[in-house]
């Protein structure tokens, strides 16, 4: 079994995605990976309980006090990330910019979801871009991670129609229902060694 630690930094609706569907239910059933840790940079995530819920271990490492000192932060982070041996790091919603040794130490092994469809949109504010720019179409992708930011080998890609009348938050709502379908879907798939895109629309 791939012993798999997720990091998040707020809700976690994407963690419990994952959570679930290696532990509950068919879609758990022979699956190739399992929970070991969800880790957060802030300690009041309500991520955090919800996953100690699942029965999944928790750890929060404060970010603020490091100020920009992000690798003192990661050096912290990783403490309890080591510990919990992990075969695979998913990032599910965590908001902080990784350093290049941190993402070289798990290389290869580190996936993220990002809520627009890379390469368009990296950083912030995808769904409000998307709107701005007057696509047809938005949706996710769950890539590897590699130095640079929301970049890396594609994954899964999953693709949901604009309608008229969509604010940021509607089409966040609706890109977001795609990433509950896409992250486990992709986890599977590589935790079973098969990197071929899941793509879904
Ligand atoms: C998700 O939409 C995820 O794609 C996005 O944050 C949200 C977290 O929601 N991630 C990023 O923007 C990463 N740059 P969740 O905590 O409910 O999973």
């Amino acid at each position: 079994m791939k012993r798999v630690a997720i990091l998040i930094s707020g809700g976690g609706s994407n963690m419990i995605r994952l959570v679930e569907s290696m532990t509950q239910g068919p879609e758990a059933e022979g699956h190739p990976a399992g929970p070991v840790l969800v880790a957060s940079n802030d300690p009041a995530a309500p991520g955090l309980a919800r996953a100690a819920a699942m029965g999944v271990p928790v750890a929060a490492v404060d970010h603020r006090p490091f100020g920009r000192d992000r690798a003192a932060f990661e050096a912290e982070l990783l403490k309890p990330i080591l510990a919990a041996r992990p075969d695979i790091l998913c990032l599910a919603g965590f908001m902080r910019v990784l350093t290049p040794g941190f993402v070289q130490r798990f290389e290869g092994r580190m996936l993220n979801i990002h809520p627009s469809l890379l390469p368009k949109y990296p950083g912030l504010h995808t769904h409000a871009r998307a709107l701005e720019a007057g696509d047809a179409e938005a949706g996710c992708t769950v890539h590897e991670v590699t130095a640079a930011l929301d970049d890396g080998p594609l994954l899964g890609q999953a693709r949901v129609p604009v309608e008229p009348g969509d604010t940021a938050a509607t089409l966040a709502a609706r890109v977001l229902a795609m990433e509950h379908r896409l992250y486990p879907a992709v986890l599977r798939r590589y935790a079973a060694g098969d990197r071929r895109p899941v793509l879904l629309s």
